[in-house]
């Protein structure tokens, strides 16, 4: 990865480039060709190789994922495999970069992007990719048997390579992950016996012959991402003109409005809910916003921007394209979700659940109704409503309607909320995957549970699916154990997904 060095920075980004212009919008503008024709301070063109090289060591450069081709001059466009310089990187969303090769300037998705080289230049290396994530993008059915990627594994300097593969017992699909070791003079080995002194070479030679699960057939297939909504530059104010938004159609009715898929500003994809108003609810909303301003988190939706100036109020999110977890469960494509998959949806809730749980927030209102599903088999939590950011560890409430089946008895026993009764309604949610969207405590209601509950300790008993093994129920159980500190962290229950053995064998395999 090309490192960032301040001093040798602020050479490239001093003399050789025009000042950027403030627009009309207070936006940067990308200049024109003509434009830096014009000005005596030359554009950047490397003349020789070396001087190209001295110029990527001391500057960050991204390399471009996908090619972009922008709808407006703030973006910059590019093609795959460009190199952008990276002028600031404080934005979670955006980098501000400069073409390298040419005199133009703007914004560039970060999602665009990768600092690592290999990644750049490799089709088949996922940089910093975790193992959780490997396995949601080898498990999309873009991806045949033989699909691989290689990505950094935690562990300092080393490397692992995932491969997507079908076990001949069951004939399920599954994910291989098998280190990649490096030598001390160099070189690289899965094997000892067979040490390659590239990453490329270790990759051909397991493309051409055996000794893993299967022969490496193609690089995993890279979805590209959404481009996220408003630049920086429109962003230290999320209130934006309702005239902005378009409401195409419905997507969903909660608890104090309605969700409508549209476009901001004509052309960027979002969800937008809309509040019909009353005096809680506009609290509610306002505390909705309070915890989604404060949050950036992949796994956790984004909030482009507000509409508070008149009503009808609206929050304006990341549009998540394939609805909320409940129902694409229930969908065919959800339906055939195996063993694999289901543990991956759960290791991301959980991944989303350790932000919160790590920044002393709770949410409330975790259920997979309030889990969106995106492209590429993401998940991301939602519906902040009732979420809150906390002083203390435990959040007094003061009533209001609570979804009792999903809620931990001591929360609705004495309105006592912590970060343990969002573990309990992640057990619930346990439930819910792995019964394909099954309806918690079928048949009874609400009284009834926590009767149940409260005065017989009663649990509900493993669901039959094939797919609910006995670890993933007796995690179930854990998150419903009747004291709160008996329950484990969301930190534990990520751990326990992402390293969870979808067969009997080791968590990497060792090559033959
Ligand atoms: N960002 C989004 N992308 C796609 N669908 C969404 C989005 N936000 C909400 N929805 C849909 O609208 C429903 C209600 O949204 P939610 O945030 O839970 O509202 P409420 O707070 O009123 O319960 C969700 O279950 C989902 O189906
Ligand atoms: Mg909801």
């Amino acid at each position: 990865m090309f490192r960032f060095f301040p001093k040798l920075l602020q050479r490239c980004k001093g003399k050789k480039k025009p000042p950027a212009k403030e627009d009309d919008m207070g936006g940067i503008c990308c200049h024109s060709k003509e434009a830096a024709a014009k000005k005596e301070e030359p554009a950047i063109h490397f003349s020789n190789v070396q001087e190209e090289e001295q110029i990527v060591h001391s500057c960050i450069i991204g390399i471009a994922l996908y090619p972009l081709n922008s709808p407006n001059r703030f973006l910059l466009s590019f093609e795959r495999g460009d190199k952008l310089i990276i002028e600031d990187e404080s934005d979670p969303d955006w980098y501000m970069a400069r073409h390298m090769n040419e005199e133009r300037r703007g914004f560039a998705p970060k999602s665009y992007l990768t600092l690592d080289r290999y990644a750049g230049e490799e089709n088949w290396f996922f940089g910093d990719t975790n193992r959780a994530d490997a396995e949601r993008l080898l498990l999309q059915p873009e991806n045949e048997p033989g699909a691989f990627l290689v990505r950094h594994s935690h562990a300092q300097g080393s490397y692992a390579l995932s491969v997507k593969d079908i076990d001949h017992n069951s004939n399920e699909v599954l994910i291989r992950h098998y280190k990649i070791r490096t030598l001390d003079r160099g070189g690289f080995f899965i094997s000892p016996r067979k040490p390659f002194a590239t990453l490329k070479d270790l990759v051909t030679y397991y493309f051409n012959s055996d000794g893993l699960c299967r022969r490496l057939e193609q690089p995993c297939f890279r979805s590209r991402p959404a481009i996220l909504g408003p630049l920086p530059n429109s962003r230290d104010e999320y209130e934006v003109p309702f005239e902005s938004l378009q409401f195409v159609r419905t997507l969903g009715k909660g608890n104090f409005g309605e969700v409508f898929y549209g476009f901001w500003n004509g052309t960027v994809e979002v969800a937008i809910k809309r509040l019909v108003s009353n005096g809680v609810q506009t609290d509610e909303f306002r505390r909705e916003v309070a915890v989604m301003k404060a949050i950036c988190h992949p796994k956790i939706v984004r909030l482009y921007a507000i509409c508070t100036e008149k009503e009808p109020f609206c929050i304006v999110m990341e549009y998540m394209c394939n609805g909320n977890l409940q129902h694409y469960l229930k969908t065919d494509l959800g339906k055939k979700l195996r063993l694999p998959s289901l543990v991956n949806i759960s290791a991301q809730i959980a991944d989303g659940m350790t932000y919160l749980e790590s920044n002393n927030m709770i949410h409330r209102d975790l259920a997979a109704r309030n889990i969106l599903v995106g492209d590429g088999g993401i998940v991301k939590l939602a519906d902040f409503g009732l979420a809150r950011i906390m002083d203390e560890a435990v959040y007094v409430a003061s009533g209001g309607k609570l979804p009792i089946k999903w809620t931990a008895p001591e929360a609705y026993t004495t309105m006592e909320f912590t970060i343990k009764s969002d573990v309990w309604s992640f057990g619930i949610v346990l439930y819910e995957i792995f019964t394909h969207g099954g309806t918690p405590y079928s048949g009874l209601k609400n009284a009834q549970v926590s009767q149940l509950i409260t005065k017989q300790d009663y649990r509900m008993p493993k669901p039959s699916d094939p797919d609910c093994t006995d670890p993933v129920y007796e995690i179930m159980l854990m998150c419903w154990k009747k004291d709160p500190k008996d329950r484990p962290t969301f930190e534990f229950l990520y751990h326990f997904f992402t390293d969870f053995p979808v067969t009997s064998e080791a968590s990497y395999r060792e090559a033959d």
